[in-house]
């Protein structure tokens, strides 16, 4: 359908009201959370569709849940209720399962919710085969539907959403996502460092996603697949039509003011190459932040790339231009990125600078921001690095991709990436592959050091020699002699924070460094039998790489 834009107000979600427990509301922000199924209207143009979401136990559901709204080192404890149904034939997407892909056979109404870019213990995590459903049944790795976020962690953009093994393709697109904001000492909400920033009205989420919708309105996922491994699979899912915070084609009546966006790339497998268009000049804005908190550094930009799982904090400044000023925000990406010719969404949303100054604008302008430095992490002595090879596999008959394996394992075979508690190591993601990937670990906030080019036909030859012997020791191949192609490249100066997804680009090595703390909960998961503290899974944030079979358990062991 062709929708008429910037006629629906951009929504804003609305904060999730944490329940009174006396003598334990001093403690904890304890919250029920109700997963359900109800009707949205994605613009005022299209009729309802069926969406899951999250939303406020006994409260109608909204799409686009609830922000929870979270404090450095205070607990958030939320009991997870599954409302949904549990019937294969009424499953909203039922047509776009594919019997190929992991989890084809499990109830559809399995849910677990993951706290993106949490240090949560393993229990807590919501990690794919924690699911359960409203009818009793529970996934093969489930604990408990009660799950303690201890938040001890800077203040920053994280984002829960629904984790279900073979379902996290379909799940979050049907809309359980939603936004989680951690404030601490240096990052209020109002101030940063003691100095003011845009807070209230003037501070947003914006939720990017894409979708497909029926002349109905309800929600289309592809029922056809490009080979014939898998019928129905598709490699990566790209929407026709933009929607913002669960409304498409928003607009933002905005006031002539500097504004705080949070941006969160919650789509399928889009990357965005973001500008704020006015009359075909890109406004200049500042990123503050990224996955994990605040950079180091206001970052001066014209335009923005993120990635599905990233987020940035924005300060986009409208200050002096006159009433009546319309601001596009445009993309310019092509999808798959970067190489990609697929269709594109070149505009997503409008800012209409309309409304009158309600007050003066007493926030310090972005460029003149302190911000506090980001230390860069020291490596643990003596730690090789931890290589992960990104390559795609092809059916044997057409040679044509049929999905990209780590390191030559599916995500179902055992762990084979056991880190000690407490270190601190490097990661090389070694893309063989043609695409752009984010790459997402769970637990921990990353750094970013660096990306290589190197001689990706040489390596893969070595590689496929090396999985052909059995994985004799003496064939891997070692990436060093392969780096034939020039320096490692600097990160980006908005990617010098902490993060918890990188893009990991074509004919690159990407090298990040973690520290792999545990929160305080994770006592409850010591096991001195096996000598871990529980299973973590790193995986592709493209939902459809995810499944098909671009993630990987981690165990951290003491
Ligand atoms: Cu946003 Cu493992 O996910
Ligand atoms: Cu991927």
């Amino acid at each position: 359908p062709i929708l008429t834009k910037y006629v629906d107000p951009l929504p804003v979600p609305p904060a999730a009201t944490p329940r009174f427990v006396r003598g334990f509301s001093e403690l904890a922000d304890y919250y029920e959370i109700a997963m359900t199924q109800h009707q949205h209207r994605f613009h005022s143009e299209l009729g309802p569709a069926t969406v899951w979401t999250y939303g406020m136990k006994g409260q109608p559901g909204i799409y686009l849940g609830p922000t929870i709204v979270a404090h450095r080192d205070r607990p958030v404890i939320v009991k997870w209720i599954n409302q949904l149904p549990n019937d294969p034939n009424t499953f909203p997407l039922k047509d776009s399962i594919d019997p190929t892909i992991m989890g084809a056979d499990l109830p559809t109404g399995r849910a677990i919710p993951h706290l993106h870019g949490g240090k949560t213990a393993a229990r807590f995590d919501g990690t794919p085969g924690q699911w359960w459903t409203a009818t009793g049944q529970k996934g093969p790795d489930f604990v408990t539907d009660t799950f303690t976020y201890t938040n001890e962690q800077p203040a920053a953009l994280l984002w829960y959403h629904d984790h279900s093994m073979g379902a996290t393709r379909f799940n979050p697109y049907l809309g359980l996502a939603a936004a989680y904001l951690i404030f601490d000492k240096v990052d209020t909400g109002t101030t940063i460092n003691g100095q003011k920033v845009p807070s209230g009205n003037y501070h947003l989420p914006i939720v990017l996603q894409d979708k497909v919708f029926n002349s109905d309105g309800t929600l289309f996922y592809p029922t056809q697949g490009n080979n014939s491994v898998h019928p129905i699979w598709v490699p990566e899912f790209f929407g026709d039509t933009p929607v913002i915070n669960g409304k498409a084609y928003p607009r933002l009546d905005a006031e002539p003011r500097r504004y705080r966006l949070r941006l969160l790339n919650g789509s399928q497998a889009r990357f965005y190459d973001l500008t704020f268009d006015h009359d075909g000049t890109a406004l200049p804005f500042h990123v503050i932040g990224s996955e994990q908190g605040l950079l180091p550094a206001a970052v001066p930009k014209t335009n923005l790339l993120i990635a599905p799982g990233e987020r940035f904090d924005v300060i986009v400044d409208f200050t002096g231009l006159p009433l009546g000023t319309k601001i596009t925000v445009k993309n310019s990406a092509l999808a798959p990125y970067p190489d990609g010719g697929m269709s594109d969404i070149p505009e997503l949303m409008q800012i209409a600078v309309n409304t009158p100054l309600a007050g003066a604008d007493l926030s310090v302008p972005a460029a003149a921001l302190k911000l506090p430095a980001v230390p860069r992490l020291i490596p643990t002595p003596h730690l090789a690095h931890r290589e992960v090879v990104g390559q795609e596999t092809a059916d044997p008959a057409t040679d044509t991709p049929i999905g990209v394996k780590f390191n030559g394992y599916g995500s179902m075979d055992p762990t084979t990436d056991f880190i000690k508690a407490g270190s601190t190591e490097t990661w090389e993601w070694i893309n063989l592959t043609g695409d752009a990937h984010p790459m997402h670990i769970h637990l921990v906030s990353f750094q970013v050091l660096d990306r290589q080019p190197f001689d990706v036909d040489g390596y893969e030859a070595a590689w496929d020699a090396y999985l052909a012997s059995g994985r004799l020791p003496a064939l891997k191949p070692v990436l060093s002699s392969f780096l034939t192609l020039g320096p490692p490249v600097p990160p980006a100066p908005e990617e010098m924070g902490g993060k918890d997804t990188v893009k990991a680009y074509p004919g690159f090595v990407t090298r990040v460094r973690a520290k792999f703390d545990l929160p305080w909960t994770s006592v409850l998961d010591m096991d001195f039998r096996t000598r871990t503290f529980g299973t973590y899974v790193y995986h592709c944030h493209i939902l459809e790489h995810e499944e098909n079979d671009m993630m990987r358990p981690f165990e951290i062991t003491f």
